[in-house]
């Protein structure tokens, strides 16, 4: 089984990035090597050489280093296709509540992308595979997608409805559901509650295979290296601080916490030097504070939470190209060991 390496976080903190620079890494470390990713930027797309809804490619230029972008639209529509039959499938996704209980639901994508990132994991091919999450709630959602998505389609209202076991379509609703439904259809004038309670009884017999990859998933989910990214702002801040108090059971604690875009400490303390023009010396000092403020959101989160604080610099160029990537884990400070 591969090691797996789960990269969350707020959005736009730099996941993505950091996900693929770890990738790039372990690659060279000489380890076989898959990256995840989700939505990348169009360039760190063709950096990494993965196109949408394909398999794993390998890397033209790195060697051992795999690449997948897990399809983060991918939700319901893969969930049903993967556990109902094929005809109950397609009555579900064309089923004009579908599109609500998407809407309504809207960690089916984080389930379908953790249960895709399980797949890879599981086969042997790979002895690292490095996880880029997507952003909803803070990366949090990812982890409590699959028992959410489990409750929901075994759900309590499922079990009124469709009685206790599954039933065929004739049984539909159990004896102490049915009476009632009568009356509310008869109050709305019209068999709503009954196409409603069709459509949950066909979720519901996703149930078996939505549980099942669920515990297996929450399985890789503890035996996983957990990094949290994020700036030194206080949004993303604020969402990190959610991931360890709120921290899912479901998760090991988290490997380190990485401040990405982080400025170089020294500038906090420069000395501005004399004849210097008004207009820079405003902006050294206006770098020098926000340097400081980094370092103070940095004490103040290690203050609060213990797990091993990494930085990695603020880069003048978007690292988008490999020879960027390699460089952000190159001066990556305090990155612990993950494979
Ligand atoms: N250390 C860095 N220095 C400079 N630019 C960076 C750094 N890290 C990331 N970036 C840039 O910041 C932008 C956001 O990064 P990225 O797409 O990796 O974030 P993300 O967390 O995956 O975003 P999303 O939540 O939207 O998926 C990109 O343009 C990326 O190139
Ligand atoms: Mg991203």
């Amino acid at each position: 089984m591969a090691k797996a390496v789960i990269v969350t976080g707020a959005g736009g903190v730099g996941k993505t990035t950091v996900a693929a620079s770890l990738a790039v890494r372990a690659a060279s470390e000489g380890k076989e090597t898959l990256v995840l990713t989700v939505d990348p930027a169009r360039r760190l797309a063709s950096a990494l050489g993965v196109k949408l809804g394909g398999r794993p490619v390998r890397h033209p230029e790195v060697p051992r280093l795999w690449g997948a972008m897990i399809d983060g639209a991918a939700s319901w529509i893969t969930v049903a296709r993967r556990h109902a039959d094929p005809a109950v499938a397609d009555r579900l996704v064309n089923n004009e509540f579908f599109e609500a209980a998407t809407v309504h639901f809207p960690a089916s994508q984080s389930y379908a992308a953790a249960e895709e990132a399980a797949t890879y994991i599981d086969s042997l091919r790979w002895d690292v595979v490095v996880i880029d999450t997507p952003p909803a709630a803070g990366g949090i959602e990812f982890f409590t997608a699959p028992a959410r998505m489990a409750d929901l389609v075994g759900g309590r209202l499922l079990r009124l409805l469709t009685g206790g076991r599954i039933p065929g379509r004739n049984a539909l609703f159990n004896r102490g559901a049915r009476p009632l439904l009568r009356f509310a259809d008869q109050l709305l004038g019209a068999d709503l509650l009954e196409r409603v309670a069709l459509f949950l009884m066909d979720l519901r017999s996703t149930y078996d295979g939505v549980a099942k990859q669920s515990k297996r998933i929450e399985a890789h989910f503890r035996r996983a290296a957990t990094l949290v990214v994020t700036t030194a702002d206080p949004a993303p801040l604020a969402e990190a601080a959610r991931f360890f108090e709120e921290l899912p059971e479901v998760a090991a604690p988290p490997v380190a916490v990485i401040f990405n875009r982080t400025l170089p400490a020294s500038w906090a303390q420069a000395e501005v030097p004399a004849r210097t023009s008004a207009e820079l010396a405003d902006n050294l000092h206006r770098w020098g504070a926000e340097s400081q403020r980094q370092r103070d959101a940095r004490a103040g989160f290690a203050a609060r939470f213990t797990a091993p604080l990494c930085t990695i610099p603020w880069l003048a160029e978007s690292p988008t190209e490999l020879a960027g990537l390699r460089s952000i884990i190159d001066l990556a400070d305090g990155l612990p060991r993950l494979w």
